[in-house]
């Protein structure tokens, strides 16, 4: 082994902070044969009242089969997350049979490890998403007779798809298409996930005394924080459409399949079932992705390119690396959309504290869900975009991705350069898989490539540097929305499913679902400090063109643009429904219906 032996930059912590897992890479010579390694040391919280922890060892590796070494390093003290000094002695035995020794200090963070999600009791389409292009949204009104609930609950309980049998479909859908070259339509699913507000959970018969220690957000649902995440004026829930704003609802059913066909039979199995027990169908809604342009939002945007990778879940080729997946996507820990397991800062330590205070037990691999039904005016954005493209002396191309942050084939415009033509469209590889969402904002702190407050800054800066302490979080979410409606056709009656009345009952939007541990600290925290704020992250740099509700000022800072800012003068997108629900685990639901487990 070469003199640069070292430590893995993150060590887990175990047996309650008494162990250190320590670790490094064999970084072998030509004329390596083996090495033990002994003496490894580990010290936190500086000299005084220094934490050691220490195993003489050794331990033995050997150059024919192993990459790295592995010991584990106990203490009779607690050690905690953060920063520690480490140190190691190698015995290096050459092919020769003559031996070496060297030794290295190093400063290492010590991490609790991630629990392994537990995939069989987290719904699907949480952190493995459905990926279906029909999906059907029945928000249901449960009796007001609990056992009457709890009957129909027991009955279909075994019919909602789990996390597990999900990722196991994708995977087999991705190998079979990449064998088969690309055809679709060989395997096949359909799938049901069931979430319920916090009124649906009292309805099945849930004590007070635990449905008071919900989160104040979810008690309350979404219409009670319409001031908070901005959804008054023409969003204002007294304007959502049919018994959307008006009706109490009490679950989300989301049913979603390959084919019409395939959704019509499993659509109609569910809705029987729900009549027979007393439980009524609120409002139907339809998804499914644009026939002529799958994949792409109303707008023609290519959506669902970046989401949080999971960790452990993530495909990496480098388990060490706990920043990134194989796609450049940040990975972060499955505490952040799933209840009960640790949690993540920005800076990767773990939040301290019981992951489930002061929630119910029961609220384990649960999920909080964030419905949205957001009504899309193309004619308008498009109108906008054409006119003031040319006023800002800009292709259409590029302004729009100034909007966005990506051109319409999804080409992230951080790394076009300012392209005039949309990169995506000619051969290029910026829409690989290695280069789709492989940047940052660092390098661009006045966003004279991305603006400050395009769509996907706003939503996730990334890397950007901020001055203000609170807007240093990053929050994440799981986004699993689908789009609704017809596609927008010029020359078609206004009053059409295809026309360009944003108000015709048929209208076209995108159905935006999300998942998260907290939806106070991750959608509404998104919604309400970023997206919606004028002055984040700096003053004057306007709004989120695409996902801002209700302000006074409508503009965005466009440096570049020939004015400052660029007026956005009315929203294009529009909030005409929604509600927070919780997706409770597998086990959660058998006890909620009085199922044995
Ligand atoms: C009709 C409304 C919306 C449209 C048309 C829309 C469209 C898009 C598009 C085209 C992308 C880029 C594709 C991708 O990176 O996956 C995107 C990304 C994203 N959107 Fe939206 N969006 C809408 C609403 C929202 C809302 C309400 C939120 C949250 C409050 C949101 C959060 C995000 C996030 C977090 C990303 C990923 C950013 C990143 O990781 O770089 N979007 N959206």
């Amino acid at each position: 082994m070469s003199m640069n032996s070292a430590f893995y930059p993150r060590l887990d912590l175990t047996n309650n902070g008494q162990t250190v897992v320590a670790r490094g890479p064999c970084n072998w010579d030509v004329d390596d044969e083996s090495a033990e390694i002994r003496n490894v040391t580990i010290y936190q919280g500086g000299y005084q009242g220094a934490v050691v922890a220490s195993n003489p060892g050794p331990t033995k590796v050997r150059k024919d089969s192993d990459q790295d070494w592995q010991l584990d390093v106990h203490s009779s003290g607690r050690l905690t997350s953060g920063r520690a000094l480490a140190s190691a002695l190698a015995v290096g035995r050459r092919t020769d049979g003559s031996t070496y020794e060297f030794s290295w200090p190093a400063e290492v963070q010590l991490v609790q490890p991630d629990m392994a999600l537990d995939l069989k009791e987290i719904q699907g389409n949480i952190v493995a998403g459905f990926n279906k292009d029909f999906a059907n949204l029945l928000f249901l009104a449960l009796p007001d007779e609990p056992t009457q609930a709890r009957l129909w609950l027991a009955e279909i309980v075994d019919q909602v798809a789990t996390a597990e049998e999900v990722k196991q479909f994708n995977d087999l859908f991705r190998a079979v298409r990449a064998r088969r070259g690309g055809r679709e339509g060989v395997v096949e699913a359909a799938w049901m996930n069931l979430a319920l507000t916090h009124e649906g959970l009292r309805k099945l018969g849930v004590d007070e005394s635990e449905l008071d220690q919900f989160p104040e957000e979810f008690r309350e649902g979404m219409r009670k924080r319409k001031r908070i995440i901005g959804d008054v004026g023409d969003n204002d829930p007294d304007r959502w459409p049919s018994d959307l704003g008006k009706r109490t609802i009490h679950a989300l059913m989301i049913v979603a399949a390959d084919s019409l066909e395939d959704l019509d039979r499993e659509t109609l199995y569910f809705t029987r079932q729900a009549a027979s027990h007393g439980v009524s169908l609120v409002f139907q809604q339809d998804g499914m992705t644009r026939a002529d342009a799958p994949g792409h939002d109303h707008f023609g945007f290519r959506d669902g390119i970046s989401q949080p990778g999971i960790r452990g879940l993530a495909a990496s080729s480098r388990p060490d690396d706990y920043g990134k997946d194989d796609s450049h996507q940040d990975v972060v820990a499955g505490g952040e959309f799933v209840v009960g397991y640790p949690r993540e800062r920005p800076s990767g330590q773990d939040l301290a504290g019981d992951p489930l205070s002061p929630q119910p037990k029961w609220t384990k691999d649960g999920s909080y869900t964030v419905f949205r039904r957001l009504r899309q005016d193309v004619k308008g954005f498009r109108d906008f975009v054409i006119a003031e493209a040319a006023e800002q002396k800009m292709s259409v191309d590029l302004f729009e991705a100034k909007l966005v942050g990506r051109y319409r084939s999804g080409a992230p415009l951080a790394l076009a350069d300012n392209a005039a033509d949309d990169p995506g469209t000619a051969k290029s590889d910026i829409l690989n898989k290695d280069k789709i969402n492989a940047f940052g904002y660092s390098t661009d702190p006045e966003g004279t490539q991305v603006p400050r407050a395009a769509h996907i800054r706003k939503a996730y800066p990334r890397d950007q540097q901020v001055s203000h302490s609170k807007l240093g979080e990053r929050p994440r979410i799981v986004r699993r929305g689908i789009a609704y409606g017809k596609s927008f056709r010029h020359g078609n009656p206004p009053d059409s499913p295809y026309g360009a009345n944003p108000n015709f009952p048929d209208d076209r939007g995108l159905l935006f679902v999300c998942y998260q541990r907290s939806i106070r600290d991750q959608f509404e925290f998104i919604q309400d400090q970023w997206v919606n704020q004028d002055s984040v992250p700096e003053d004057g740099d306007g709004v989120d063109p695409v996902a801002s509700q209700a302000s006074p000022r409508r503009t965005i800072r466009i440096p570049g643009a020939r004015t400052d800012p660029v007026h956005l003068y009315r929203q294009w997108v529009t909030t005409t429904g929604g509600e927070y629900f919780f997706s409770p685990s597998i086990s959660a639901l058998k006890l909620l219906s009085g199922k044995k487990t």
